[in-house]
C-alpha cells in the first residue's frame, strides 16, 4: 500500500508542476474552422467581434472565399485562411486566371483582413478525381505567383489533406503515402512547400480512428490514461492518437526526404451530439478531446518524434451547423448559433467561471467551466442569430451561482450523483422522458440538473456542490431553451420541495458518504494511473 500511496504523491505533486510550467509558457496556436452549412447563424460582424473581444481565437479558416466574411473580419487582426472551391482548380492552372482569382478575392480587402493563407481545395486527394488531383500543384503554383507579383508573399499557398493520403499509419513509424501519389503527387507537393516556405496541411480525426469494439482506444482517442501503443521500430510508447497520426504523417514526410517542411492541422475535432448509440459521441467525449487537445498542442511538447513542434490547429468547427447530413456532422461546434458554448474548452479570454468553491483550487482550469448542452440546433429554431455586444455572455451574471459536475467526473459518478438527488426528494421530473431538460439525453446534461437542484436547495454552500469532488460552481445559467435550471433565491422556498432533514438518510450524511465515495474512486483512479506508469 505504502509504494502506490508515495508515487501518487509523486504524481500529483509533478502534474501540478507540469501544469503550472506549461500554462506560464503558453503560445496559443488555436483557430478554428468557420463553417457556414446553417441556415440561423449570426451575421459575419458578430462572429468577428464576439472572437475578438471574448476569446482567445486568432485565426480562422473558412472553406470558401465569402466575401462578407472577409469584411467583416478587417481591422481585427485575426488571420484568415480562405478556400479555393475544389471545382475552380482546374481553372486556375494558368497565371493570368490566378490573378484573376487573387484580384477578386484578396486584393479588395488587404490590408485590413490579414490574410494567411489560400487553401487549394479541400481534401482532394480523398476525391479521387484525377483530374482534380493533377491539376492541385499547377494551381498552387499559379496562385503562388500571382501573390508574389502583388507583392503578397507572406501569404501562404497550401491543400489540406485529410489522413486518407496514408497507406499505413501504425505504427507511426510505419507511416507512408500511398502508393502511386507518394513521389507523383506529394514529393512534388512538399517540394513546393519547401521552396515557398509553408507548412503541408492535414486533418487528423482521432475521432475517426478508434475502434467501437476496443474500447480502450476510445481513451487512447480522447487523450485519456490508455495502455499505450508500442512501436517497436523506435520504441515509443504512443500514448494519444493523436500524436500517433501526426508522427505517421511526418514518417512518410520524411521517407520522402521531406521531413523539413512543417505540419498544420487544418481540421480536427469531436462531436458533442450523435445519432443514437453513436460509438464515441457524447458532450463529455467532445470536451476531452478538444480540451486535451488544445492543452497538449499549446503545451509545447509537441510529438515523440517532432518533439518541442507547436503546431499551428484549427479545431471544426466554430459553430454547430443545422444543415449539414446526420447529427454528429451538425455537432462538432464549439458555439451554437447564439454565441453560448456548447462547451467551454478554454478558449474565453475572461473565464465564464469565477474562482470560487471547488474550482478554485484547481489552477489549471482548462475545460471546467463547460456548460451543458442544448439540444440539436434544428430542434431548437428559437435560437437564432443574436447581437449580442461584447461585454459577456447574456446568462451571466457575477452574483448568481449554479452547480454543474466537474469536467472530470466519471459516469459512475454521474449516475450516483442523479441517483442521490432524485432520491431525496429533489423533483427530478424536467430530466425524465418528456421534461423540458431531458434533451440532450446524456448523463451529464442530467446530473447538471440534479446536482444544480440539489445545491439550490440546500442554500447553496459550497459543500453541497462537492458531490465527493465531482461537482463544481458556476456562474454561468446553465439553462437552456425551455430547460430552466432552478435559481432558488434565499429565503423562497418557491415550487421547491424542502428535504426531510430529520428524517432517515439525511441528506448531510448521505452527502459524507457521497464524498467518502468520491475520494475512494478518485483514489482508486490515480492508483491506476500510477500503476500504468510502472
Ligand atoms: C496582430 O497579430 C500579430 C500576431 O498575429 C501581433 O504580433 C500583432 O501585434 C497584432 N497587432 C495588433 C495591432 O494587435
Ligand atoms: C511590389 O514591390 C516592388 C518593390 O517594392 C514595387 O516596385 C512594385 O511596384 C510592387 N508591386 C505591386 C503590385 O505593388
Ligand atoms: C509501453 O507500454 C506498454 C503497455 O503499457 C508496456 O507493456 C511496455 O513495456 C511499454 N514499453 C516501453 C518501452 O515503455
Ligand atoms: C525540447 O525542449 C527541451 C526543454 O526545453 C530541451 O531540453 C530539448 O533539447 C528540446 N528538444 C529538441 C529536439 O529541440
Ligand atoms: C478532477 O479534477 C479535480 C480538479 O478540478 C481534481 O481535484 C480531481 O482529483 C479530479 N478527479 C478525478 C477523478 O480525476
Amino acid at each position: 500500500m505504502a509504494t502506490p500511496y508515495r508515487l501518487l504523491l509523486l504524481l500529483l505533486s509533478t502534474s501540478n508542476l507540469f501544469l503550472q510550467l506549461s500554462s506560464s509558457a503558453t503560445t496559443n496556436k488555436i483557430g478554428v474552422n468557420y463553417g457556414t452549412i446553417a441556415d440561423n447563424l449570426p451575421p459575419p460582424s458578430t462572429v468577428a467581434s464576439f472572437l475578438k473581444t471574448q476569446t482567445t481565437i486568432d485565426r480562422i479558416k473558412l472553406f470558401d472565399a465569402n466575401p462578407d466574411i472577409l469584411r467583416a473580419f478587417a481591422n481585427t487582426n485575426i488571420s484568415v485562411t480562405v478556400t479555393v472551391a475544389n471545382s475552380d482548380i482546374p481553372s486556375l492552372t494558368k497565371l493570368p486566371s490566378a490573378q484573376s482569382w487573387i484580384t477578386t478575392n484578396i486584393l479588395p480587402f488587404h490590408p485590413e483582413t490579414a490574410f494567411n493563407r489560400i487553401a487549394v481545395g479541400n481534401e482532394i486527394l480523398a476525391t479521387s478525381d484525377k483530374n482534380l488531383i493533377a491539376h492541385i500543384l499547377p494551381a498552387m503554383k499559379a496562385l503562388h505567383q500571382a501573390l508574389t507579383l502583388s507583392n503578397l508573399t507572406h501569404i501562404q499557398v497550401v491543400s489540406p489533406n485529410s489522413l486518407g493520403i496514408l497507406s499505413s499509419s501504425e505504427p507511426p513509424s510505419a507511416g507512408s503515402f500511398r502508393r502511386g501519389y507518394d513521389r507523383a503527387i506529394f514529393a512534388p507537393i512538399l517540394d513546393f512547400h519547401r521552396q515557398t516556405k509553408s507548412p503541408f496541411m492535414v486533418n487528423p480525426y482521432p475521432f475517426f480512428g478508434f475502434s467501437p469494439s476496443k474500447p480502450e482506444t476510445l481513451n487512447y482517442a480522447l487523450f485519456k490514461p490508455n495502455g499505450g501503443v508500442f512501436d517497436k521500430a523506435t520504441g515509443i510508447n504512443y500514448t494519444n492518437m493523436f500524436d500517433a497520426q501526426m508522427d505517421a504523417v511526418y514518417s512518410a514526410m520524411k521517407k520522402l526526404g521531406y521531413d523539413d517542411v512543417e505540419l498544420v492541422v487544418g481540421e480536427t475535432g469531436w462531436p458533442s451530439l450523435g445519432d443514437p448509440d453513436q460509438p464515441g459521441v457524447s458532450l463529455e467525449n467532445a470536451v476531452s478531446y478538444n480540451g486535451n487537445l488544445i492543452k497538449h498542442v499549446n503545451s509545447g511538447k509537441g510529438t515523440p518524434l517532432m518533439p518541442n513542434k507547436t503546431f499551428e490547429t484549427y479545431i471544426f468547427s466554430l459553430f454547430n451547423e443545422n444543415l449539414k447530413p446526420t447529427i454528429s456532422e451538425r455537432n462538432y461546434g464549439l458555439f451554437k448559433p447564439d454565441l453560448t458554448p456548447v462547451y467551454d474548452v478554454g478558449v474565453f479570454i475572461q473565464q465564464h467561471q469565477q474562482a470560487t468553491g471547488p474550482a478554485a483550487m484547481n489552477p489549471a482550469s482548462g475545460p471546467e467551466a463547460m456548460r451543458p448542452a442544448s439540444g440539436p440546433m434544428a430542434m431548437d429554431p428559437a435560437s437564432g442569430p443574436t447581437a449580442m455586444g461584447p461585454a459577456g455572455s447574456p446568462e451571466s451574471s457575477s452574483s448568481k451561482k449554479w452547480c454543474v459536475p466537474k469536467i472530470n467526473a466519471s459516469e459512475k459518478a454521474l449516475q450516483a450523483n442523479i441517483d442521490y438527488v432524485c432520491s431525496n426528494g429533489i423533483d427530478c421530473g424536467p430530466i425524465k422522458n418528456g421534461g423540458p431538460c431531458f434533451k440532450p439525453d446524456s448523463l451529464r446534461s442530467h446530473a447538471a440538473y440534479a446536482m444544480n437542484a440539489y445545491y439550490q436547495q440546500s442554500g447553496r454552500h459550497n459543500a453541497d456542490c462537492d458531490f465527493g469532488n465531482t461537482g463544481v460552481i458556476t456562474n454561468t445559467d446553465p439553462g437552456y431553451g425551455t430547460c430552466k435550471y432552478p435559481y432558488a433565491a434565499t429565503g423562497s422556498g418557491q415550487n421547491v420541495k424542502k428535504p426531510d432533514t430529520d428524517g432517515g438518510g439525511s441528506l448531510k450524511s448521505a452527502t459524507s458518504n457521497l464524498r467518502l465515495y468520491g475520494f475512494l474512486s478518485h483514489l482508486q483512479f490515480l492508483i491506476c494511473l500510477c500503476l500504468c506508469f510502472l
